[in-house]
């Protein structure tokens, strides 16, 4: 059964959800799903933005042709090839060989590494300030590298005052029926999600989104229409005031976050400590994460929330407890900033781990490590509430 979606007067979405994929990337579980959004042009001339994902072929085609009702394709624009978006530009041009493929000149190199008969394709290349006439709509577009690949472009549509963002403002989660964000609770259904995605996907990029937020300020825009999760046509504020803090790394909220690496739950019980002190000190938004029961993107996303992080950490073959080591390494590549740590050492007999940390750490921008390492062997006992004390008294100050 198609699942097309009317936008605007002449945009459908013709995307679909995908309920059944474990991890997106085959890295980061997805149990909320995930949904693929393309959207067709019903103008004088037909317009497809982006495809979508080969775990939704079926979907996709169905939904292509309803949307078409038995006319010819006479555009398909590439706004991203990544190929949860353009895996099936291959099966859209064999249904269509007359179709204009429109794209970037990076996309055009890219769609050729990914499918050689492309140097076969009706095309045209395009570039920031060029434009797209499908009749009563003209698509104007804007370049936006590395949001998230190099050859992304925007494509903006002054009739309906509608951006089409490729992967920004998108979102981790499928769709429930409704395709926009005021059918949904966004904060309850969609915020988490939101944000592991940004933090995960794009968040290494924060100058470009900053970069091309700036840009998308001389548009009036109405109406977003990302290639994941739902099309915004209101309250827009909401979700570009989250991307400008996320872009900037701004903490979201005041609270803090204590992830803790455990082998027999000493470490675990410390971190306890270190929570329910804070919690005693007056802080109102405490989380305890155990690093290894907990999927490192949800991790991320938390260190994109929150401005305070402690990590508790026990020494490991002489070195960093290996899911803690993982956490710093993802903080490293994804350039997180702009946060405060604090950080807790256990070893029976050689506690090292916040020199190690610390060292880690330091290679990050705008980072405060607090200079109060908290330090106990094997375990946290009543003789160390003085040190636990001064430990979380520096959170708190800091
Ligand atoms: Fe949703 Fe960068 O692909």
């Amino acid at each position: 059964m198609n699942s097309v979606k009317k936008i605007t007067d002449k945009i459908y979405w013709i995307g679909g959800s995908d309920r059944r994929l474990q991890r997106f990337e085959n890295i980061f579980p997805i149990p909320e799903g995930v949904s693929y959004n393309s959207y067709f042009i019903d103008d004088e001339k037909t317009a497809v933005f982006d495809t979508a994902d080969v775990t939704i072929a079926d979907q996709y085609i169905e939904n292509l042709k309803q949307a078409l009702g038995g006319r010819s394709l006479d555009y398909l624009v590439v706004l991203h090839m990544e190929p949860d978006h353009c895996a099936q530009i291959d099966k859209v041009t064999a249904l269509f060989p007359e179709v204009t493929v429109v794209a970037s000149k990076q996309a055009f190199v890219f769609m050729e590494q990914f499918f050689p008969q492309a140097k076969d394709f009706k095309k045209i290349e395009v570039k920031e300030g060029d434009t797209l006439s499908t009749g009563e709509h003209t698509f104007s577009f804007v370049a936006a590298p590395m949001v998230h690949w190099p050859e992304v472009l925007f494509a903006y549509d002054a009739v309906d005052k509608a951006l089409l963002s490729a992967d920004a403002f998108g979102t981790f989660g499928a769709l429930d029926g409704g395709i926009f964000a005021d059918e949904y609770d966004f904060e309850r259904d969609f915020l988490d999600s939101a944000r592991r995605y940004y933090s995960n996907i794009v968040g290494k990029y924060g100058a470009q989104v900053q970069a091309v937020l700036k840009k998308a300020q001389g548009l009036d825009i109405q109406m977003i229409l990302p290639l994941h999760g739902p099309v915004w046509r209101k309250d827009l504020e909401v979700l570009l005031g989250k991307y400008q803090k996320w872009s900037t790394y701004e903490s979201e909220q005041d609270g803090v976050i204590v992830v803790y690496g455990s082998l027999y739950g000493h470490t675990a019980s410390a971190a306890e400590a270190v929570a329910s002190s804070l919690r005693d000190k007056g802080a109102k938004d405490v989380r305890v994460i155990d690093v290894s029961g907990t999927d490192v993107s949800y991790i991320i996303s938390e260190i994109w929330r929150v401005g305070k992080i402690v990590l508790m950490c026990p020494t490991y073959n002489g070195g960093l407890y290996p899911p803690m080591e993982n956490l710093l390494s993802d903080m490293a590549a994804l350039s997180v900033q702009n946060r405060v740590f604090a950080l807790a050492q256990n070893g029976t007999w050689a506690p090292a781990t916040g020199k190690l940390m610390s060292d880690r750490l330091s290679n990050l921008k705008n980072v405060t490590v607090l200079e109060n390492i908290l330090t106990f062997k094997s375990a946290l006992h009543a003789k160390d509430e003085e040190a636990l004390n001064n430990f979380t008294d520096a959170i708190i100050n800091a």
